[in-house]
């Protein structure tokens, strides 16, 4: 039996990266609703329970509450922040208003580095982010570390083993803080970490085969990302050739890259894969469209089109398969008032278009880097699973005003040339998005002896861990010496080069 964590979310901002962290530690874990009823988490039988952090008092009306029994159910549980509030105050503690708030950095002392503390620095830098505390443990715990500010920063009852930390282990801040997670995992909830890529891997095809029985077939969108290419690995390994996957073109993705994932999924994966090559179509559609949100419904748009054309001369398929991946999942339970800043190009009504009742999604349960992974154990090629994000509507929205295939083709070149010399200087891996823009400026140069009036190409690489912030990579001048003396000279109609120096916020990472 799959040994796993549950981890009851209060809203935290960080909940999510308890899961990796537990996950790294080769221990399955998964993010369940606060509210679960007890019998639904003793079913699961878990191995231990963390409390998440949250944003409310423990001593607001309707402050989430959990069944207090779950403290006697034998389960090792890990109280985080909020997690550790609603411990202490279900068991008889007490929860005040700090004095002083802790935001930030902190310097915890840890008193006693046995146990859930063992290994850690006995003054280690903490990630604290508190207006209320600890002020007494509840009967049968002992405090364990403390700050200037917060003399409850962690406390534990060994014998029940319930844990309870103020801080945020789960945070790259808290220097030790994945020794304290490993330390909860192999010390108190006797986990072996048995949870490998591999092994999900065959879980998942097994499950696959369960679920589409033996003559069930699949249809799956393919887009060349990685999930989608992962997906079809994947199913591929479960049901052979009876997954077919449907490759639109639309004329706007990378140098070679539409040549790949044909490639792949007719050598490496030989799946039944029809590639539609419905350029001309796109091209025609956003002739003369130059607003971004438009070209972004219209590609939107065409790509349903094209998709439903290709199924439904297919005749009937019994599932479709997509790649929502554990974010998406997580997100989506939440809900969220976000304004739309862009409309992401977005197909996930496609199987309710074509009537599909029945999805397989193998990768739900998954983050971004353990797809990766698991796209390596199945053996897809390094450089299609390493692959940085890219948009749905493709080049069209790094191209400003109008998209025509002569600009997509000025694009595209200078954008190859940008990601061999990122690739050649090593720093493919370090830059999380890098790409080129096509700005709608022309300029005056001289190239030979004659006079120029092309086009300006911007440069945008950018560092970030999770897209919504992010920094412009310092690249070495001399890197961005070489692509644009490249670009300039290899990309006919390119005559100057820029490099974008803005952060997300106030600007976005692509241009449009
Ligand atoms: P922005 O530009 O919003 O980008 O800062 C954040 C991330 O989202 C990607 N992006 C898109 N992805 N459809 C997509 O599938 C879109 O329309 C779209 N617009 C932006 C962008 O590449 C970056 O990774």
């Amino acid at each position: 039996m799959q040994e796993l964590i549950l981890i009851l979310d209060f809203g935290g901002q960080y909940t999510q990266l308890i899961a990796r962290r537990v996950r790294e530690c080769h221990v399955y874990s998964e993010v369940i609703p606060w509210n679960t009823p007890l019998a639904d988490i003793l079913a699961r039988n878990p191995r231990g329970v963390i409390l998440s952090g949250g944003p409310s008092s423990v001593h607001d009306d309707g402050a989430p509450r959990i069944d207090p029994a779950l403290y006697e159910a034998g389960i090792p549980v890990l109280g985080i922040c909020y997690g550790m509030q609603l411990t202490a105050l279900l068991l008889g503690g007490s929860v005040e208003r700090a004095k002083e708030r802790e935001y930030g950095r902190v310097t915890v002392r840890m008193k006693d580095q046995t146990g859930l503390l063992g290994g850690m620095k006995s003054a280690s830098s903490c990630w604290m982010s508190h207006t209320w505390q600890v002020s007494a443990c509840p009967d049968g715990f002992r405090i364990i570390a403390e700050t200037d500010n917060c003399p409850v920063a962690a406390m534990i009852n060994e014998e029940k083993k319930i844990c309870c930390v103020q801080f945020h282990p789960e945070v790259t801040h808290t220097e030790d803080g994945t020794m304290l997670i490993r330390n909860f995992l192999f010390r108190y909830c006797d986990c072996s970490g048995d949870w490998t890529m591999s092994a999900f891997a065959e879980t998942a095809i097994a499950q696959i085969r369960e679920t589409v029985g033996d003559t069930g077939t699949v249809l799956l969108a393919l887009s060349g990302g990685v999930d989608s290419s992962v997906v079809a690995a994947l199913i591929y390994k479960a049901i052979g050739s009876r997954l077919t996957c449907v490759f639109v073109d639309h004329g706007l993705l990378r140098k070679g890259e539409s040549d790949q994932v044909c490639h792949v999924f007719s050598h490496l994966f030989p799946v039944r894969f029809i590639r539609s090559d419905a350029a001309d179509r796109f091209f025609a559609d956003l002739k003369g469209i130059t607003e971004p949100e438009e070209k972004r419904h219209i590609i939107g748009r065409d790509f349903i089109e094209v998709f439903k054309k290709e199924a439904t001369a297919l005749g009937k398929m019994d599932y479709f398969a997509q790649g929502t991946i554990y974010p998406d999942v997580i997100e989506s339970g939440q809900g969220t008032n976000a304004a739309v800043i862009k409309s992401h190009h977005n197909v996930g009504g496609l199987p309710k278009e074509l009537g599909f009742t029945e999805l397989v999604e193998p990768l739900r349960m998954l983050f971004k880097d353990e797809v990766r992974a698991l796209g390596e154990t199945l053996g897809l090629p390094r450089e299609l699973v390493w692959r940085q994000p890219f948009p749905g509507p493709g080049l069209a929205i790094r191209i400003i005003g109008e998209v025509t295939p002569e600009k997509a083709e000025i694009v595209r070149e200078s954008d190859a040339i940008f990601r061999e010399e990122i690739a050649s200087a090593g720093l493919d891996r370090h830059v999380n998005q890098y790409f080129t823009v096509l700005t709608g400026i022309q300029s005056v140069g001289v190239m030979g002896d004659e006079r120029t009036y092309d086009y300006t190409i911007a440069l945008r690489a950018v560092t970030t861990d999770d897209f919504m912030t992010a920094d412009w990579a310092r690249l070495p001048y001399d890197l961005i010496a070489r692509v644009s003396a490249r670009i300039v000279n290899e990309v006919p109609h390119a005559s100057r080069v820029v490099f974008d120096v803005t952060t997300k916020p106030p600007a976005s990472i692509e241009w449009e």
